[in-house]
């Protein structure tokens, strides 16, 4: 079959992917938490994994240097999603994207200063509210700026919420549910149809397996 890059998102979310890729027999052949590699080789000798930061895996995917990836939905809304198809949610590193605040303070009249990494769904999501804001790009640590007077709002992922209650702050709306999903270059899904078909399929089923399970 034809030889495909498959683009990981290292970290928290590279913890769930290995497990449902060993699941649709695809694993590396070395251990990726023990090497400061970057590229590795898979089980299916025509299947290589590159392991990123998940902000660049869209980028990766989006100009061809992956076929496929692997990312979150909040990296997609925030990136884009031209150049690419999604054909697979993984069911996997679930949370949500949310406003927080401070707890028990009240917002200020006109502008509000909005700080988060995810600036474009940011703009959208609050044109569409029709309120007025500033944003503030920040690279980390979003729960901080309430706290230090940088902002009134933050937009952030929320699993437990355990982040944001031990910073005195509380969730407010729910922008999306977020989800790691699979992403495919779209001219390389003509050009590598059957490797890539392979791939998506096998994952497919390692997915409704577990929704069997859970059912
Ligand atoms: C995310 C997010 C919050 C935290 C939410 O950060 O930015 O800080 O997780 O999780 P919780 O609701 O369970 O507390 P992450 O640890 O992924 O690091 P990051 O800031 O580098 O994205």
């Amino acid at each position: 079959m034809e030889k495909i890059t498959i683009a990981l998102t290292k970290g928290r979310i590279l913890k769930d992917t290995l497990p449902l890729f060993a699941e649709a027999g695809i694993e590396p052949v070395e251990n990726i938490a023990e090497s400061r590699k970057l590229i590795f080789d898979t089980t299916l000798a025509h299947v290589q994994f590159v392991v990123i930061r998940g902000t660049d895996v869209p980028t990766y995917v989006q100009l061809g240097a992956a076929d496929i990836g692997v990312a979150g939905k909040d990296m997609l809304l925030e990136h884009g999603a031209a150049g690419m198809y999604e054909p697979l949610d993984l069911g996997i590193a679930r949370c949500r994207l949310m406003t927080a605040m401070m707890r028990d303070q009240a917002l200020p009249r006109g502008k509000i200063k909005v700080a988060t990494k995810f600036v474009n769904v940011a703009r959208r999501y609050f044109a569409a509210q029709g309120t007025q804001v500033e944003l503030i790009k920040l690279y980390g640590a979003m729960e901080l700026a309430p706290l230090m007077n940088l902002a009134d709002v933050i937009v952030d992922i929320v699993d437990t919420g355990n982040t944001l209650r031990a910073n005195g702050m509380e969730p407010a709306d729910t922008i999306a549910d977020i989800s790691s999903r699979l992403v495919v270059n779209t001219s390389a899904m003509k050009r590598k149809h059957e490797a890539i078909t392979d791939v998506v399929e096998r994952l497919r089923k390692a997915v409704t397996a577990r929704e069997t399970v859970s059912a």
